[in-house]
């Protein structure tokens, strides 16, 4: 299963998914990391040797046209599955098309509780006692395309936005990783999933 994974920040869920596609037994590569600017977490994929790309979200006149240069880049790579992770970017109609419904984004709330770029805040915000972390096929809705996997994470008193992600992430990661061995083993059909 080739994967191009796209980032905006650190990386932290696309190394642990570069540390298990170094695993031989594993049945997916990540084939190209994309980035929409010069993100942190493109060094992991040189560590790992594996090609990067940019298109600054900022470079072009709108979402549209960025959202085409992106595509192009990632059909170079002819993916069986993308996987938005921390992308802060809305993906355009074209591209969401283009890819449904090999496109599925990891997010850090139990879904569709908090959607959107602030999940994790929001949950603290509204006083919660757990949250989530949820791995979902994107649609042209924000976070709400359906799920593939979803676990609930505790909210601890004193939390804050930074320790509740940080519980929240390894539990993305591993969401994450368990559902690229079930697609590429085709217990998980994303058609399927995300028939209407
Ligand atoms: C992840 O929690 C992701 O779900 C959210 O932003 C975070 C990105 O973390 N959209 P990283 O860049 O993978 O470390």
């Amino acid at each position: 299963l080739s994967i191009v994974v796209l980032i905006s920040g650190g990386g932290s869920n696309l190394r642990a998914l570069l540390e298990a596609a170094s695993d031989a037994e594993f049945p997916a590569r990540v084939v190209a990391v994309g980035a929409d600017r010069e993100a942190d977490g493109l060094d992991h994929a040189e560590e790992f040797g594996v090609p990067s790309f940019t298109v600054p979200f900022t470079s072009y006149d709108s979402r549209e046209e960025w959202g085409d240069a992106l595509l192009e880049q990632i059909l170079l790579w002819e993916p069986d599955l993308v996987i938005l992770s921390g992308f802060m970017r809305l993906v355009p109609p074209r591209v969401v098309e283009a890819l449904s419904p090999h496109l599925i984004n990891t997010h850090p709330a139990y879904l569709p509780e908090f959607p959107g770029a602030h999940g994790v805040r929001d949950a603290l915000a509204a006083g919660a006692t757990q949250t989530g972390a949820s791995l979902i096929v994107v649609d042209n809705g924000v976070d709400a395309g359906p799920v593939i996997s979803q676990e609930r994470v505790p909210i601890e008193p004193g939390d804050t936005e930074a320790s509740l992600h940080e519980r929240i992430k390894p539990v993305e990661r591993r969401l994450l990783i368990d559902a690229v061995l079930d697609i590429a083993n085709g217990h998980i059909d994303l058609k399927e999933l995300s028939r209407v």
